[in-house]
């Protein structure tokens, strides 16, 4: 090995949930060492479990809201729920998560001078007004609903990432997350995917929210970890927000046929009143991403979902659906 080679120490906050789960074995594929931290209040110890004994891997139950001391040369925010039940759960400790977790995280990395990443979201957008969004759209978001404790916390964050990086020049990454779905999915996080999935390789009646033809993009998680990694390495002088997602849409009236047609269900669609604040359309406007990084989705819609049919298959083979809709 080089001798001026100098592995990474990288804190990954939410690395036993969907995504950093994945964001862990890429960086310990490419060997960097690696402190997951969560509380395991959406993520899971199955998600790491492949990863115990491993040399370079350690786990620490912590819940970022309170503040966390230790050496890292780079951190990767990915702490909260993301999906509406989940995060609606105890929508406080949400906006609690997203605020008083960014300051605690902002403030580990001005001590140990980290770079730092955050996983910010495409509702940061709201229902937009404009279509598809580029970074330079504010948002149209209200402020008193019940998504906002997730939208305006996440929003709040982002202002805490840029005002670190304006008062105390710090290195951040501000990414804005669309839509990604892959396998480690919650089973019953409620999401599209996940739900048309399940509810397919059961023989269960698909619902759809609305007349199925709000659309949406779907990203393919390995894509997106692709498009983290190429943030977390690019220059200094490239704080973000970054838009990534795939911008294919579809609407989800689509999706569900996709799914059927995969699975080879004999489920019926059937249609559920539209919830509270749900965007009709949402999809991203990736041509920053495009130039600063050289990144795109690769995988097709139809590849991608069979690989999430192929892991809940596994799951249900193994019975092991957790039995209840809500969470702890
Ligand atoms: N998956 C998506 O489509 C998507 C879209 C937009 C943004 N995001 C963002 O990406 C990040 C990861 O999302 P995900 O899909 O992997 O969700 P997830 O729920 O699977 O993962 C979130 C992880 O954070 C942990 N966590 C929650 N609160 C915590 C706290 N206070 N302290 C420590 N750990 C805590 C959970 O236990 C879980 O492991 C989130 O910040 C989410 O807002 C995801």
């Amino acid at each position: 090995m080089n001798k001026n080679f100098r592995r990474k120490r990288i804190l990954v906050t939410g690395g036993a949930g969907f995504l950093g789960s994945h964001l862990i074995d890429r960086l310990l594929e490419r060997g960097d060492e690696v402190l997951c931290v969560d509380n395991l209040f959406t993520g899971d110890k199955s998600n790491i479990d492949h990863l115990a004994g491993h040399p370079r891997f350690e786990f620490m139950r912590h819940d970022i809201t309170f503040p966390l001391y230790v050496e890292v040369d780079q951190i990767y925010n990915l702490a909260c729920p993301a999906s509406p039940i989940h995060y609606q759960f105890d929508p406080v400790q949400t906006t609690k998560t997203s605020v008083v977790g960014a300051i605690n995280v902002l403030g580990l990395a001005k001590r140990v001078k980290a770079r730092i990443f955050q996983a910010s979201t495409s509702e940061i957008y709201g229902d937009p007004t404009v279509h598809p969004q580029p970074e330079e759209y504010w948002g149209n978001v209200n402020t008193i609903g019940p998504r906002s404790c997730y939208d305006e916390g996440k929003r709040c964050a982002e202002t805490l990432f840029f005002d670190y990086y304006r008062q105390h020049r710090l290195d951040i990454k501000v990414v804005r997350i669309f839509n990604t779905y892959g396998p480690r999915m919650h089973p019953n996080d409620g999401r599209v995917v996940s739900n048309f999935i399940i509810q397919a390789l059961q023989g269960a009646p698909i619902t759809i929210y609305g007349d199925g033809n709000q659309s949406r993009s779907f990203c393919y998680v390995d894509d997106l970890i692709e498009g983290f990694l190429r943030t977390m390495d690019s220059g200094p002088d490239m704080p973000g927000p970054l838009n990534l997602g795939n911008p294919s849409e579809f609407t989800i009236r689509e999706l569900a046929q996709q799914v059927i047609d995969l699975t080879g269900s004999k489920s019926t669609i059937v249609e559920m009143p539209l919830p509270q604040d749900d965007p009709r359309q949402r999809q991203p406007d990736i041509t920053k991403a495009q130039a600063e990084l050289g990144w795109q989705p690769q995988t097709p819609l139809r590849e991608g979902l069979a690989k999430t049919i192929e892991y809940f298959e596994g799951i249900i083979r193994r019975n092991a659906l957790p039995a209840e809709r809500l969470i702890p």
